[in-house]
């Protein structure tokens, strides 16, 4: 693997373009049909132990601390264990309690991010058990842990993380999954999964597809010093993952918002300068994000929205980019895609070097 750009292209664009297959290879052998489960060998835990589990704690940096936050939401709705997610690189500062029957969860690509191998061994020090989630096979936050998921996306060199962060997303579903299984999940339920799993490549494909349309709303936001991308609950971490990636690679000011909180301070910003992204999916959620986009629009803030067809948005001023039905819990996939290709196609109009941002690096490995 070299690290140039392939047929002119920059990597970062192969490797969005990449993820149906890598998401296919995170899959592969995973899932049980007859069960209705998935079966992650690396985790090295009887279903006695995975019953066990009180509480799940995921550690990442950056992107991967944004789709551990898409990951606790999964775990929570499917196996119904409490979980959640926490900057890796804060976790050691403020003396964590460590508990027994908590099970811990390092999710990076590199498995060299320092902030995340230093939380495991902090952690393990006081007698955790930590599982990985991790890319690259070897590396040391894998031998740090006690068993784990490989990720399989393959080798990824643009800094900006894409076709890792998706198959994070499936190791989180598959672990939910696994994790409902020996617990509260009916078969129908898991059913409804596998199948939406099975779906994903393909779907992504399709997201993919919309590219054109997605250049075009880029170029407009590019134009923006500063824009917003707001969700809730589901949506959220799609959100900051999204500000995450147009700050990576665009240089523009971009803040992520609970769609919900917007109106207890960040609403004062909005003007026809400041354009919000919004992720709107078919859920319990959609009327609620509905009348925060009339707020927005109501104050001339240009909106983009990343919905699914059929959600009505009235007769507000939208640029729309739909994305394929999903399980709902397995949405924020489908709608991270798009905002990859939001910040490609943004950065690109401004004529940055998408695979080299400035200041950043491919891991952090040192302090
Ligand atoms: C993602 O686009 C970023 N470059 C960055 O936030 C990255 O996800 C983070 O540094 C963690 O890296 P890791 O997954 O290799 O641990």
């Amino acid at each position: 693997y070299e690290h140039g750009p392939i047929d002119g292209r920059p990597r970062m664009y192969t490797e969005m373009l990449e993820q149906p297959a890598s998401v296919e290879r995170a899959l592969r052998g995973r899932l049980d049909e007859r069960f209705a489960t998935a079966h992650l060998g690396g985790l090295e835990m009887d279903a006695r132990e995975l019953r066990a589990v009180r509480r799940v704690k995921i550690l990442g940096c950056g992107s991967a601390y944004y789709v551990g936050q898409m990951g606790a939401s999964l775990i929570e709705e499917l196996a119904r264990v409490p979980a959640d997610a926490e900057a890796a690189s804060e976790f050691r500062y403020r003396s964590p309690v460590i508990e027994p029957d908590t099970l811990y969860v390092a999710v990076s690509q590199s498995g060299e991010t320092i902030d995340t191998l230093l939380a495991v061994e902090e952690i393990r020090r006081k007698g955790g058990r930590v599982i990985g989630l991790v890319n690259v096979v070897g590396s040391a936050i894998a031998r740090a842990c006690d068993g784990g998921i490989y990720l399989h996306a393959g080798p990824e060199i643009a800094v900006a993380s894409t076709k890792a962060l998706t198959t994070m997303f499936v190791g989180f579903a598959l672990l939910a999954l696994q994790l409902g299984r020996v617990r509260d999940l009916s078969v129908a339920d898991g059913r409804r999964l596998v199948a939406g799993l099975q779906n994903l490549p393909a779907q992504i494909e399709q997201v993919l597809d919309g590219e054109e349309r997605i250049a075009q709303a880029a170029k407009a936001l590019a134009e923006a010093e500063s824009l917003f991308f707001v969700g809730r609950v589901r949506g959220f971490p799609v959100a900051r993952e999204g500000a995450q990636k147009f700050k990576e690679i665009s240089y523009r000011h971009a803040e992520a918002y609970q769609m919900s909180e917007l109106k207890h301070g960040p609403l004062a910003l909005i003007s026809p300068e400041v354009p919000t992204v919004a992720i709107v999916p078919d859920d319990e959620l959609t009327d609620r994000n509905v009348a925060a986009l009339h707020e927005i629009d109501a104050r001339g803030g240009p909106l983009v929205v990343v919905t699914h067809a059929g959600v009505d948005l009235g007769d507000l001023r939208v640029e729309r980019i739909d994305v394929p039905r999903s399980e709902r819990e397995l949405d924020p996939l489908l709608l991270t895609v798009p905002l990859q290709l939001l910040a490609y196609h943004a950065a690109l109009a401004l004529g940055h070097d998408v695979d080299k941002p400035r200041n950043l690096a491919k891991s952090v490995t040192v302090e």
